[in-house]
């Protein structure tokens, strides 16, 4: 199975496959084990999976991030195929997704997009919605499946879905991670092997807020782990945040019966890697 570049195609294909379920996997492509965890799953759960892979320059607020996106497009398929034979790639030009100029549409989320990751990648969570929408309706997927690594953008869509009354269900997966526990990420093939064991940090702080979580006040969790990035001479954090876990609005105390997560981006120069777990 080749891939291809038009959904027209896509469509001819699956007119001649019998089929339940067909799921649909998002990627920008440059994929690492947590999209293969992501296509693995969808397979198992769908008898027919198209697999995307499209850089969205809608969803770059900086257009130098656009530009350094790690892009391996050969290998990609190579991995793909791997892991399911018969998945259907997608590997579009703009112009199959987009009239010329790609532009985000402006929908409104009530805000989730605007806190947190939205607020430092502004436009980036609209940008994100109106990829997804065109490769909703595109396809019309029963199943679209989606990792936790990205937990704000999982809420993005979720909101989009009942804003845009789509037929889609989504299914996510938790956050696959390297041995020393960062997150894998496309952005991480841009570190060097130490910068990117250094990145641990990020991984840490998560974990270190957990402990601390019943015992310490917020603001001096929050502290720590400030301090911790500012003894450390590689990476600069950008946020911490501790937030509930389906507004993502911000929490200041400890109570047992509401779901908090805390969420983190870190930088080393130019890369941008964020995270996030569960604290209860
Ligand atoms: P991308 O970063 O390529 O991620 C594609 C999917 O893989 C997303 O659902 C993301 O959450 C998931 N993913 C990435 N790293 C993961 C990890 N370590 N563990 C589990 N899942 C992981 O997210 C995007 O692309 C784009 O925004 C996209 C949805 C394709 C729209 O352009």
């Amino acid at each position: 199975m080749r891939s291809f570049n038009h959904s027209i195609e896509i469509h001819k294909l699956l007119k001649t496959r019998e089929y339940k379920n067909l799921g649909l996997v998002p990627t920008m492509g440059s994929l690492h084990k947590g999209h293969v965890k992501l296509i693995e799953k969808c397979s198992m759960e769908c008898d027919e999976s198209i697999v995307s892979i499209f850089v969205n320059p809608t969803q770059f607020n900086d257009k130098i991030d656009l530009a350094n996106y790690p892009q391996s497009i050969k290998k990609d398929i190579e991995l793909i195929r791997k892991i399911n034979p018969s998945a259907i790639i997608y590997n579009p030009m703009e112009s199959d997704l987009f009239t010329s100029p790609a532009k985000a549409e402006n929908f409104d989320l009530d805000g989730i997009d605007k806190i947190i990751e939205g607020k430092y990648r502004k436009g980036h969570f609209q940008g994100v919605a109106t990829i997804v929408k065109i490769l909703f309706e595109k396809f019309s997927p029963n199943l679209a499946f989606f990792g936790e690594k990205d937990y704000q953008q999982v809420l993005v869509v979720r909101k989009l879905i009942k804003k845009c009354n789509l037929d889609v269900k989504i299914k996510t997966i938790s956050t696959v991670r390297e041995k020393s526990g960062l997150a894998m990420s496309s952005r991480n093939f841009l570190l060097k092997k130490d910068t990117r064991y250094n990145a641990k940090i990020i991984y840490e702080s998560l974990c270190i807020a957990k402990k601390m979580i019943k015992t310490h006040d917020f603001d001096k969790i929050k502290d720590f782990i400030n301090n911790l990035f500012l003894l450390d001479k590689k990476f600069h954090l950008e946020y911490f945040y501790i937030v509930e876990s389906t507004s993502l609005k911000e929490v200041t105390s400890f109570n047992p019966d509401v779901k908090i997560r805390a969420f983190i981006c870190a930088r080393f120069q130019k890369t941008r890697l964020i995270d996030n777990i569960p604290l209860n």
